[in-house]
């Protein structure tokens, strides 16, 4: 969360254009507020907005910025939203302006250490630009060096220097940062994303690693201050584009995107199966945990039902920022499998850090192939969906939960000793994916846009379907709203139910059927609005979310796709911008 910026131009003036726009490309990782630094007639000065990027462009005259500029966009962790907790972060007398990304755990006891230096925001952020000032080291890099010994907690940071106006300084411990030295010049970043266009190598730090970048000159450090060398790295590319490709918003362009993306999938598996995944690897495994966060976890919670009904091996699902304190044994004859979009969520890398330490065999399903997840894992696979940029996620979730099948199927396959096409299955989804059909689901936005409540049921897989739509309707119509198991309905959550509450039954299975008809009964009879989710015909007197019907259990994916456009709908009818949701942010770097 927070991304961050750094950019030293061969012109004398960067173009306030040219920092904002690749500021722009790390507006996924928080929008509370945003701002740049820069040196000015040899000043440091800073210029920030509470709000957007957009915003802050709106302030930022054309020729104010220096040769050397960094700059920041916040999601808040400590220290409300507004224009005092903005980054860049002055130090007292302003001989350093610092941005950061990430938590320092023991900023209080450092504050005090510093005595009566008088601090300009409540966040835990500033006392690094003020311990570099106080630092008695006459190398710049050497103070931040020693600045860095004395944090506790995460960071990426970058930061300049009065004396070194023609330097960046970077440290870096578990929030990401990348430099790229391009043909116009360096640009420093917490993600990739920025460099598309600008270069075809670049250098990633690893935890507590420095680097003093100018035009000239590009050094690393290990935290003793020693210099160390660093292997640059090949940029691959995300064919990033900052085009809704006339699209209004980046969450329908995603959710449109779906057809393409499982069709993306087909062509990396099918020319590069699962390889790793051999008899030898196959016939060890006794169990299967699957880590992740929020939709991620959905997709987890689907994929463990996966490996259990087609494998027979047992398989559970952990929220990773459970996981990391249940202190569960590490089994070595367990595969635990960690998924993220990302890459980067900070709970899901401290769960994986902990399964590796003990020796555990871990996969990662990702969408970022140089995300910190897939650098530490085992065995990484790659969910081909493409740059996702709406916090929400779509096309991801779908891809994750596909790969989760076909691994699986490639599993039953070598278990059975019999050759399973799978990948039939994944192209009947793809076919009806891409015919496009989002039908009357926005009669049904209408409806929901009015009432104070939805609640979402179904049985099996359909229960993990409705935990995921939940997530989604919440996350950006910010309806209350949450998931049950239709069986569990009576068992309290009936007591909420009223002519303000709407209640949404997945019902994909014919053989579960009438038994969800029977609770949407129970709920008819308590005034609550019903809506049936399902490929079956269903009785005239409720409104039904037609599901195209498929014969495999990628059929979640067809429910997930119409009630993330429900969602959508629903946020668009009250005014809300989904590819922004309050109080989000794409990338959850911070536990
Ligand atoms: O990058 P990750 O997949 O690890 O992110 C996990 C969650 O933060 C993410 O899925 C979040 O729940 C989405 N915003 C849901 O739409």
């Amino acid at each position: 969360m927070c991304g961050i910026v750094g950019v030293i131009s061969k012109d004398k003036i960067i173009k306030k254009n040219v920092l904002l726009d690749l500021l722009k490309r790390l507006e996924y990782r928080g929008y509370d507020s945003a701002g740049i630094g820069f040196m000015s007639l040899g000043k440091l000065r800073v210029i920030k907005q509470k709000g957007s990027i957009d915003k802050l462009r709106s302030i930022v005259k054309n020729d104010c910025l220096g040769v050397t500029c960094i700059a920041h966009t916040r999601w808040a962790t400590h220290g409300k939203p507004n224009l005092h907790n903005a980054h860049p972060f002055l130090s007292e007398s302003k001989t350093w302006a610092i941005v950061h990304n990430g938590i320092i755990e023991n900023y209080l006891d450092l504050k005090k250490e510093l005595g009566n230096i008088k601090f300009s925001s409540s966040t835990d952020s500033e006392v690094i630009a003020q311990l570099l000032e106080k630092d008695s080291d006459k190398k710049d890099i050497n103070k931040l060096i020693r600045v860095c010994n004395k944090l506790k907690g995460s960071f990426a940071l970058l930061c300049m220097s009065v004396t070194n106006p023609n330097s960046l300084f970077i440290a870096k411990r578990k929030s990401p940062i990348y430099v790229m030295k391009g043909k116009d010049g360096i640009i420093v970043a917490s993600d990739t994303i920025c460099f598309e266009g600008f270069g075809k190598s670049y250098y990633s730090l690893e935890d507590d690693e420095f680097c003093e970048v100018g035009l000239e000159k590009i050094e690393f450090y290990n935290k003793k201050g020693k210099k160390i060398k660093k292997e640059e790295q090949k940029l691959e590319s995300l064919n990033y584009s900052s085009s809704k490709n006339g699209f209004e918003h980046f969450m329908l362009k995603e959710i449109m995107e779906e057809g393409l993306v499982v069709s993306n999938i087909i062509k990396k598996y099918s020319s590069e199966p699962f390889l790793s995944f051999n008899e030898c690897v196959v016939r060890k495994i006794k169990k299967v945990v699957l880590i992740g966060c929020g939709s991620a976890y959905h997709a987890g919670l689907i994929g463990a039902r996966f490996f259990e009904k087609n494998t027979l091996i047992d398989a559970r699902c952990y929220i990773a920022s459970e996981f990391r304190y249940l202190n569960n044994k590490i089994d070595k004859d367990t595969l635990y499998i960690f998924i993220s979009q990302s890459g980067e969520t900070a709970d899901t890398l401290a769960s994986l850090e902990l399964v590796k330490n003990s020796g555990g065999l871990c996969v990662g399903v990702t969408n970022v192939m140089h995300s910190t997840l897939a650098k530490m894992v085992d065995i990484v696979l790659d969910v081909c969906a493409g740059v996702e940029v709406a916090v929400a996620s779509t096309k991801a979730y779908i891809a994750q939960v596909v790969v989760l099948y076909m691994l699986s199927k490639h599993i039953e396959g070598i278990l059975k000793s019999k050759s399973i096409n799978f990948l039939k299955d994944v192209e009947e989804l793809r076919l009806t994916l891409q015919k496009n059909e989002i039908n009357n689901v926005d009669k049904v936005a209408s409806l929901i846009s009015k009432k104070q409540s939805v609640i979402f049921i179904g049985r099996d897989l359909d229960y993990y379907s409705s935990l995921e739509a939940s997530l989604k309707l919440k996350e950006v119509s910010y309806i209350s709203s949450f998931a049950c198991p239709s069986g569990e309905l009576k068992h309290g959550y009936l007591a909420q139910v009223d002519n303000t509450t709407c209640v949404v039954v997945i019902a994909t299975k014919i053989d579960l059927l009438d038994k969800n008809l029977n609770n949407a009964s129970e709920v008819d009879a308590r005034d609550g609005k019903i809506i049936i989710c399902s490929p079956f015909k269903i009785e005239d007197k409720y409104t039904q979310i037609k599901v195209e019907n498929i014969t495999s259990d990628l059929i979640c994916c067809l429910v997930a796709r119409k009630l993330q456009y429900l969602a959508y709908q629903t946020s668009i009818i009250k005014g809300i911008n989904p590819d922004k949701p309050r109080n989000l942010a794409k990338s959850v770097t911070v536990e």
